[in-house]
């Protein structure tokens, strides 16, 4: 079964949602106008319930199908942007300095909401659908904060479903894969506290840019020599601050970045051996060391049985070779990994065709991918969900 024609149908209006949402970005929790919009669309479409304010700004519409009672399943989106100056020159391009959609999220709740149309109208299933429509994804923790505030329970939602666009994947295709598909990440801030000086005169100084250089450089044994090599891990080290003069040697240095993981054993140890390392090189230097490791999102998990499921419902849409389902992980963090923790459920990519890059000022989520994207939603609903 190819794309279905009532999506197809919808894209223009689909798009010039999207296109909208591209030209009110909003950051993290701060999603008001975002949620607002997705709330009067889905009381539009006659949704049997919207409840705002999950997990502070999240939104949720529940649409009961036409045969009879079934359980719930859950299709989640994310509605927030990225702190970035956009440079497409697009008509509907931001409308706000420093801030713009440079992930797509426009283009998910687009599509979710392009579904939830299509759904309200046919209901033809059994149970219930609930539409999800997180903020706070980009680093907030979004996810998480609708899971703590009991939509799960509250809406009965038994297996969770989530997409993001990937440049480079053509058009209509999906790729996905069971087991881990995006990696645990967490952020490092590690403060080197030494002794200052004149430059001229290291030896009254303990310096704190050697001893960090030399923390930087040991801190690439983590994934060359403490971590299994079938095991992956990134540990990369994005900021390095110290000094103010040419003739002073400073009495501080600060290192920060990031570690990546798709277990969660190995990043334990990852942080684990981190400490030692920065403790140890302090410790030769006469320096002191905080390391200060803040544990971000887990693992992206996808039941190996519904991952399964999912690419059979890609399949049925696109096509057997248009959906790739063994793809390698992708290093990045993903918060829908929240709800995967709570709920049995897969996340899939859907190909953005040939476009900039993820988190790039130049781009722009594709209008042609809606279709792909609604077709995807209603398949897996209706086939969840078949009486
Ligand atoms: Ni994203």
């Amino acid at each position: 079964m190819p794309i279905l024609n009532r999506a197809a149908e919808l894209q223009q209006e689909v798009a010039g949602w999207r296109q909208h949402l591209h030209s009110i970005p909003e950051l993290l929790y701060d999603v008001h106008q975002t949620a607002a919009f997705v709330e009067e669309r889905l009381r539009e479409f006659g949704c049997d319930e919207v409840v705002p304010r999950i997990g502070r700004t999240g939104v949720v519409g529940i649409i009961k199908g036409n045969l009879g009672d079934g359980p719930t399943i859950g299709l989640r989106a994310d509605m927030d942007a990225l702190p970035l100056n956009e440079i497409t020159g697009k008509p509907y391009a931001s409308a706000t300095p420093g801030k713009m959609h440079a992930c797509g999220h426009d283009g998910h709740t687009a599509m979710l909401l392009g579904a939830a149309k299509y759904l309200a109208e046919s209901r033809n299933f059994s149970g219930s659908v609930a539409v999800i429509f997180q903020p706070a994804e980009e680093g907030g923790a979004g996810g998480q904060a609708m899971v703590k505030d009991g939509m799960m329970e509250r809406f009965g939602i038994e297996r969770v479903f989530g997409m993001h666009n990937m440049p480079g994947l053509p058009v209509g295709q999906f790729a996905l894969r069971p087991g881990p598909i995006m990696a645990a990440t967490a952020e490092f801030t590690i403060k080197i506290n030494g002794k200052g000086g004149h430059a001229a005169m290291p030896h009254g100084t303990i310096d704190p840019i050697v001893a960090a250089s030399q923390m930087v450089m040991s801190l690439q044994t983590i994934a060359s020599r403490t971590i299994d090599p079938i095991d992956s891990v990134v540990v990369s080290i994005t900021k390095f601050h110290a000094g103010d003069a040419y003739n002073v040697i400073p009495s501080q240095a600060e290192i920060a970045g990031t570690i990546r993981t798709l277990r969660t054993e190995v990043g334990e140890k990852a942080r684990q051996r981190m400490r030692e390392i920065c403790e140890g090189i302090a410790a030769a230097h006469g320096a002191s060391v905080e390391v200060d490791i803040d544990v971000n999102y887990p693992v992206t998990f996808n039941n190996p049985d519904e991952a399964v499921f999912a690419g059979d419902i890609a399949k049925s849409v696109a096509g057997e070779p248009q959906v790739h389902t063994s793809i390698q992980p992708v290093m990045g963090g993903e918060d829908f990994s929240y709800m995967l923790e709570a709920r049995p459920g897969a996340f899939i990519f859907i190909g953005n065709g040939d476009s900039a890059n993820l988190h790039n000022p130049a781009y722009d989520f594709n209008d042609e991918v809606i279709p792909h994207g609604i077709s995807y939603w209603v398949k897996l609903t209706e086939t969840a969900l078949a009486r």
